[in-house]
């Protein structure tokens, strides 16, 4: 091995290239950059936020597309993808879960409704795809054009099965389709004067890849399975075949067809009524909505549904200490939300002055969180695809998100044009005097009778003055999740494949054992790490 000799003018002999990594492993003890402890214990910045630091590339050995982005939310639940929308009333309802959902993530449903709204909501994503639909909305032959009209405005589809009683198992006799009704004026006419008699049904006992061929082959939208008195058991939709064809990602739970429905609560005594309803409509994960967590009422209503729904995941939060942790963990919590005051539209830290930066909140609850099994979800400040990967790499196996998708078409509410002549929509912290207000009046809902809603995270119900702890606000379009989602996941890929990790657990992993390295980013660091230095320019982040 060559050695350097430095001669008495200073000149060193050039090692051979060749022996390039053998020096670098003898000779350097330490890996370049900084370890995850080294870097969460430095005192210059007290608490991080994810600007504050990077993280160093690795070796590229395998393309972005191999990365595999499989990560739990909850001890039992694992997804494809770790995109999780927000239960705030301007980011999540029945739209977003359903799509969201369709591309390996996850859509909390918020609470700034009633709960008959909520488990509506609930129902509508349990139902939206199928194998054999199990539980479809069958009419009877007296259900009149409009009635069938309005069922296709409720539930967003329009093809119904009409049995005889108007439920299962009984006598099919037609099936009405959206085309049947479109262009009929008169609508108390009953819908046996439009609907389709010549149908194609199969015979109970068929399995779901002989259903399919069937519909495939079939210019038909539905597939009646019927017993030998042609009474109507179950039903296959041409819809949801596609549909299983193009979301290949699509949450769901091993043994089931239909997608992971999650949705939010708070912890009031009332809140135990609401999650009924809400387990009635098929509910699998439960987050139990605080902006700190760490009380007597949510470690009572833990425990409570633990004993009460022994088959419902509770993620329980917010937190941003390994007490408030420990305390939710001891519980039973399946799952741990983290974040306090880093949301876009919140000013907690100000208002109030608890809280904590981001970066060092998901570390120090993950890196104690994952002693006991409990998969955590990074809750706010996710500006960008790096925080993304900054979030997960200190140990957070998702990220929730709330402005990034309320710019998105699946977002509730409509958009509209700013002053500045650009396209938006509203968004509003859960905390804003707006969307207490609403609470206050029941008019988050469209049944005024909300008995419970979602801005409980932010006010007591004796409290005489709104104490706002966010603000209102708007975004810009961002177009579909369709788009949107799938262009987090190829930047999260190649993110991880620039640092040379191959899946998320990879990532947490190095990061754990110290081959993951991070840098500390200087003020002047981030302004390098940006544009700098254009006269002007185009910020068009995906095509
Ligand atoms: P974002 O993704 O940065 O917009 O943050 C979304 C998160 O902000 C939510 O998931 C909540 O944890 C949090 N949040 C929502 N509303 C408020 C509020 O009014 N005050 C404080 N935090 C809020």
């Amino acid at each position: 091995m060559a050695i350097i000799n430095v001669d008495s003018n200073g000149k060193a002999d050039v090692l051979d290239y060749k022996n390039a990594l053998e020096i670098l492993e003898k000779e350097y003890s330490q890996r370049d950059g900084i370890d995850v402890q080294t870097l969460i214990n430095s005192k210059t910045n007290g608490g991080l936020t994810y600007n504050d630091f990077l993280i160093l590339p690795g070796y590229i050995g395998f393309a972005a597309n191999e990365v595999a982005l499989d990560t739990p939310i909850t001890k039992r639940i694992t997804l494809k993808t770790p995109f999780v929308s927000s239960p705030m009333d301007t980011v999540t309802e029945h739209q977003m879960a359903i799509h969201i959902a369709l591309l390996g993530g996850l859509g909390v449903i918020h609470h700034n409704c009633s709960a008959e709204e909520q488990a509506e909501m609930v129902a509508k994503v349990k139902r939206f795809e199928n194998g054999f639909i199990s539980d479809p909305i069958v009419i009877s032959p007296e259900t009149t054009v409009a009635e069938a009209k309005a069922l296709k405005e409720k539930w967003g589809f329009g093809g119904f099965p009409v049995t005889e009683k108007g439920t299962l198992r009984s006598k099919l006799v037609g099936i009405i389709t959206p085309r049947d009704v479109q262009f009929h004026d008169n609508l108390n006419d009953p819908v046996t004067a439009v609907m389709s008699t010549d149908l194609i049904t199969a015979r109970e006992g068929i399995d779901l890849k002989e259903a399919n061929d069937i519909l495939t082959k079939s210019k038909k939208g539905k597939l009646p399975i019927v017993d030998e008195n042609f009474n109507l058991i179950t039903l296959v939709s041409r819809s949801d075949l596609m549909k299983n064809l193009h979301y290949p990602l699509a949450s769901k739970l091993p043994e089931s067809k239909q997608l992971i429905s999650a949705a939010a609560i708070g912890t009031r005594p009332e809140d135990k009524v609401r999650l009924q309803k809400l387990v009635d409509a098929g509910l699998d994960i439960v987050v139990l909505d605080s902006s700190q967590g760490n009380s007597m009422y949510q470690i009572e209503m833990i425990k409570y549904i633990k004993e009460k729904y022994p088959n419902l995941d509770v993620i329980g939060g917010n937190v941003v200490t390994r007490e408030q942790a420990a305390a939710l963990i001891a519980a039973g919590v399946d799952g741990l939300r983290i974040g306090m005051g880093s949301g876009s539209a919140c000013i907690t830290q100000e208002v109030m002055a608890v809280g904590r930066p981001q970066a060092t909140s998901v570390y120090n609850v993950t890196s104690f969180a994952r002693r006991f099994g409990v998969p955590c979800i990074a809750d706010g400040g996710i500006q960008n695809v790096g925080h993304i990967v900054k979030g997960i790499a200190l140990g957070a196996s998702t990220v929730m998100m709330g402005g990034l998708l309320a710019g998105t078409t699946e977002s509730p509410g409509q958009y509209f044009v700013s002053r500045e002549g650009q396209l938006v929509k509203a968004y509003r912290g859960m905390g804003s005097i707006d969307a207490m207000e609403d609470k206050k009046a029941g008019a988050g809902s469209k049944d005024a009778k909300a008995s419970n809603a979602g801005t409980a995270r932010y006010f007591s119900e004796g409290d005489r003055l709104l104490v706002a702890q966010g603000v209102s606000g708007s975004v810009l379009d961002r177009g579909s999740v369709n788009k949107f989602i799938p262009y987090l996941m190829a930047g999260v890929q190649h993110s991880l494949q620039d640092i040379g990790v191959k899946s998320l657990t990879e990532l947490r992993q190095g990061v754990v054992d110290g081959t993951v390295r991070f840098e500390m980013r200087t003020v002047s660091a981030q302004a390098e790490g940006n544009v700098h230095g254009l006269h002007s320019f185009d910020k068009k982040l995906y095509s």
